[in-house]
């Protein structure tokens, strides 16, 4: 590789590890950059680059949002607000909060990515989402420059979903977030049965917010690989979502089969069980592969082509929709 290829490549911009380059890569350190960015409709964007995978090279400039900044907005003896930059790496901000006592991230500690990629797909884990705290997201419209400003509802947000995915999909550069935290009687959830376990085995019964995060911390670091030694974008499917008449019909032939009812009267399915139970955990094709310990979580051993981990993904789709007719949704992002 030409000293000039190395330089664009976007290896190390994705969580992934896949060796795709950009035609041009920008570093973005404060908004204000993107005024003088020739051609800015005909950019792409990568945040932390937790949640893609580069499935061809890019002949596009691509813009790395670096961005950075902590900030009170409002504060009262209860609650504070905080704006946050984009840019900001998400369980950096996660620690912030905790180190000075700020609740409601705590279940959500170390999901890799950034900040501004968070409300994207309404990140989530362990009983919280993003939009349980989320009060805004601020925007530029890529087109015009025009500051825009989400409210919670405007967002749109569902299961991994957002409005940033739908219809303002590839329309804004998400410019910071506002989030509201609790200062004192913060509203511990240990419901998810991993994190009580947990607790339960360090004595812990009155746990704090730096207790939850620990917790998730170690839950966490048992099952999902850390992207710096395994390249990953953690999972890469959603959990499907049918119909009970149609979960009751696999019922009958799997009866093994996990769910978890939703409000609306549908049925949740664990797609890590259904890929699980179709043989391909821990099996390894070529470079990639469904990581040993987490179905969900496909990997890249090294040296994987993003198209390699993208005929996989395929592959258990159709495995998946064969026994089960169920499609599974991809989670990460083609680029
Ligand atoms: N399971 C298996 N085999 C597997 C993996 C999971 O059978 O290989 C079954 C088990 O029955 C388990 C159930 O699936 O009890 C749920 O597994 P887990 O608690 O690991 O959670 P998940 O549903 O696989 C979701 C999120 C994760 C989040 C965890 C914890 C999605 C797509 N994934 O995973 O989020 O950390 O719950 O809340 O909703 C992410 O979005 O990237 C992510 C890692």
């Amino acid at each position: 590789m030409s000293p000039s290829n190395t330089n664009k490549s976007l290896k190390k911009y994705n969580t992934f590890g896949i060796a795709a380059s950009a035609k041009e890569i920008i570093l973005l350190s404060e908004i204000k950059q993107l005024e003088h960015i020739p051609n800015l409709t005909g950019c792409s964007f990568i945040g932390g680059g937790s949640n893609i995978l580069l499935t061809d090279d890019i002949d596009r400039t691509v813009v790395i949002n670096q961005t950075r900044g902590i900030c009170t907005v409002a504060e009262d003896e209860d609650y504070i607000e905080l704006a946050v930059a984009s840019g900001e790496n998400w369980h950096d901000l996660v620690l912030y909060c905790i180190e000075n006592n700020f609740g409601g991230l705590e279940n959500m500690s170390l999901i890799p990515g950034s900040v501004g990629a968070a409300p994207m797909q309404n990140i989530g884990a362990y009983g919280k989402e993003i939009k349980d705290v989320l009060t805004y997201v601020s925007a530029v419209e890529i087109e015009t420059l025009k500051k825009v400003r989400f409210t919670n509802e405007a967002c749109e947000f569902g299961y991994r979903e957002s409005i940033f995915k739908k219809t303002a999909k590839g329309k804004y550069f998400i410019t910071d977030i506002g989030i509201r935290l609790t200062k004192r009687d913060h509203k511990i959830n240990t419901s998810y049965g991993d994190i009580e376990n947990y607790l339960k085995e360090g004595n812990i019964t009155n746990p704090t917010i730096r207790n939850v995060s620990n917790a998730v911390i170690a839950i966490r670091q048992s099952k999902l690989p850390d992207p710096a030694v395994l390249g990953n974008s953690g999972s890469f499917f959603k959990n499907p979502i049918i119909e009970q008449a149609h979960f009751n019909t696999l019922k009958i032939k799997f009866p093994d089969i996990k769910s978890y009812p939703t409000p609306d009267g549908k049925v949740k399915v664990p797609a890590g069980w259904l890929i699980e139970s179709l043989g391909w955990k821990g099996k390894r094709v070529g470079n990639t592969g469904s990581h040993a310990k987490q179905a969900l979580v496909l990997v890249n051993y090294g040296g994987a082509k993003g198209k390699e981990v993208h005929a996989l993904a395929l592959a258990i789709q159709k495995s998946v929709l064969d026994t089960y007719q169920i499609q599974l949704d991809m989670e990460v992002n083609l680029m």
